[in-house]
């Protein structure tokens, strides 16, 4: 089975970033998680889609999604929703409109996140869940919220509490794309 986790930070320190890989380090057996980044695509701009099309680094992001058999966004929290980039990115995968459907139609996908502060990125990934309403994914009810991450995420590395977790949370939503 393989997941593709996106991560909606460009921070090349990202602790998003760092749990993606996580996710790929601590996968289940018949797991294979894929870790993407959002580098390289564009603020969304009709013009550009009307005269230069789609970008490529939208087309290779939507091509891994389409071969995955699962999602993950893995999301900071900005101002209590998700970081632009990454809805910037959600919006272009939807673009042109026939490709939403075949890009996140049903698509298995989980909501993950990672936060120095106190509450895990509950606001963003709450804010997220009406933007995959109109998407039309399937979405994992489990949820990853990590609060106080550069406790568990330190130079080091992940504590094994942590690993533990990733790991746990990751068998549910493998679990959940099987059903
Ligand atoms: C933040 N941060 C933040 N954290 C949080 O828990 N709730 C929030 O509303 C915000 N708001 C916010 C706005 C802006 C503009 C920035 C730059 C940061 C802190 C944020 O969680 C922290 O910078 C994380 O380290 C960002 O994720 P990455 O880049 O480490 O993956």
């Amino acid at each position: 089975m393989k997941i593709v986790a996106v991560s909606g930070s460009l921070r090349t320190e990202s602790f998003n970033t760092r749990v993606a890989k996580l996710m790929a380090e601590q996968a289940p057996d018949g797991v294979e998680v894929q870790v993407l980044t959002l580098h390289g695509i564009p603020l969304y701009d009709g013009d550009l889609e009307e005269n230069e099309g789609i970008p490529g680094a939208v087309e290779s992001l939507r091509t891994a999604i389409k071969a995955a058999d699962g999602l993950v966004l893995v999301t900071p929290e900005y101002n209590a929703g998700m970081p632009g980039v990454l809805k910037n990115a959600l919006d272009w995968l939807t673009r042109p409109g026939e490709e939403m459907k075949p890009t996140f139609g049903g698509r298995k996908t989980a909501l993950a996140g990672a936060t120095p502060g106190a509450w895990g990125t509950a606001l963003a990934q709450s804010g997220a869940l009406i933007n995959l309403r109109q998407l039309g994914v399937h979405l994992y009810p489990g949820y990853l919220r990590l609060s106080k991450v550069h406790e568990s995420l330190g130079d080091d590395g992940a504590d094994d509490k942590l690993k533990q977790q990733v790991r746990k949370w990751l068998a549910g939503f493998a679990d959940y794309i099987r059903e």
